[in-house]
């Protein structure tokens, strides 16, 4: 049930939908209308809801019963939220870099430890691949190369919901695919995320995995362990309502990365990520890449001197194979000179990229960078 204080809040939002499923939840079930809804607009056959995009990446390894033992490819260049659940379930992450283009997963790399993997018969249970910052992994290779070795997929698209890659929507291009709701994200209820699949059944046992693994019989019955990651049915309808403004904030995430590229252009020393050809990134978070050499200053002395200014910057993700909770982790690199995600966490910062930053503060952010 919903607070006295929340009540009044959301009445002043006028929003008849979220106040349905607070006073009768049996009746308006938001729950099972955003999932369908969701589903619907990327093209799937099903969708779970659930409290977080952790949750949606630990159920798709359940699904696919990953265990103690098992190993688990996951991007370098990611959130830890992109491989905490291998951990949970027992398994061992093998970290791939990035390629250069996309700073995403190295097709090369994965092809690398793939090509190893079966020369030892130890073939991963799946991989995770992230389409990070809303751009697009390159899935074509990765695809091809995972049918080759039949490794399933695992689509970590919490950046990307509403990016394209050759005509079809991120995250819709693995055996599983998952978006994030939490703080900050292209649209957000606060703390959600979805689980994709074709397959209705995968999503039936998540969804029974989802609500404590609670059996058939009237009375409470369990046969084994299951998990309180459900979505609320109130934070389902702010979901909904969050749904109908994600092409919006689509396209104000790109006005953000455009203004930043046509400033920006003529610094030297200050590099983007550029757009791949048949791809429609949502630009989630607009990332420069400095040149140390051509600027004078390192990465950590520039969010440092942004500070003073009042603007706040921050640093890219650190590569999960440089984390110390991964101590001991195989990597496989790009190119065996240097590894590629450690070259871009040195050189990127991410910039101030809101739907709601005005004109006057994205200006201050660009005089204070030049
Ligand atoms: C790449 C990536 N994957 C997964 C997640 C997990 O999402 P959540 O915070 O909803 O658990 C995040 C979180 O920000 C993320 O950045």
């Amino acid at each position: 049930m919903a607070n006295s204080k929340m009540i009044p809040l959301l009445k002043e939002s006028n929003n008849k939908e979220i106040l349905n499923c607070i006073s009768s939840q049996e009746e308006v079930n938001c729950l099972i209308e955003f999932e369908k809804e969701i589903a619907s607009y990327v093209g799937v056959n099903g969708a779970l809801a659930v409290n977080s995009g952790t949750a949606a990446i630990h159920l798709a390894l359940m699904l696919l019963e990953v265990r103690a033992g098992d190993i688990i490819y996951c991007s370098t260049l990611t959130s830890i939220a992109s491989a905490n659940p291998i951990t949970y379930q027992g398994a061992q992450p093998v970290f791939i870099d990035s390629e250069p283009e996309t700073w995403n997963m190295s097709p090369r790399a994965l092809e690398k430890a793939l090509k190893d993997a079966a020369k030892n018969s130890k073939l991963p249970k799946a991989i995770i691949v992230v389409n990070l910052y809303g751009q697009c992994a390159k899935m074509d290779e990765i695809l091809k190369l995972c049918h080759f070795y039949q490794v399933p997929i695992i689509e970590d698209s919490s950046h990307a919901l509403g990016s394209m890659y050759k005509g079809k929507p991120s995250g819709t291009f693995g055996d599983f695919g998952v978006y994030s709701l939490g703080p900050r994200k292209i649209i957000s209820n606060s703390s959600g995320g979805v689980l994709l699949s074709n397959d209705s059944k995968y999503i039936e046992y998540a969804k029974h995995l989802a609500t404590q693994a609670r059996e058939s019989p009237p009375f409470y019955h369990h046969t084994r362990t299951g998990y309180s990651y459900i979505m609320s049915n109130i934070l389902a309808g702010i979901g909904q309502q969050q749904l109908l403004v994600l092409d919006k904030n689509v396209i104000l995430k790109q006005k953000v990365f455009n203004q930043y590229q046509e400033q920006l252009a003529n610094v030297d020393g200050i590099d983007f990520v550029y757009e791949q050809e048949d791809t429609l990134s949502n630009r989630w978070l607009t990332v420069i890449l400095i040149d140390e050499k051509l600027i004078g200053q390192n990465v950590y002395q520039i969010v440092l001197q942004l500070e003073k200014y009042g603007v706040e910057t921050s640093f890219i993700h650190k590569p999960l194979h440089l984390q110390p909770v991964f101590e001991g982790c195989k990597y496989y690199t790009h190119d065996d000179r240097e590894s590629v995600s450690t070259n871009l966490f040195q050189r990127g910062i991410c910039l101030p990229s809101s739907v709601d930053l005005t004109i006057e503060d994205q200006i201050k952010v660009i005089d204070s960078l030049k």
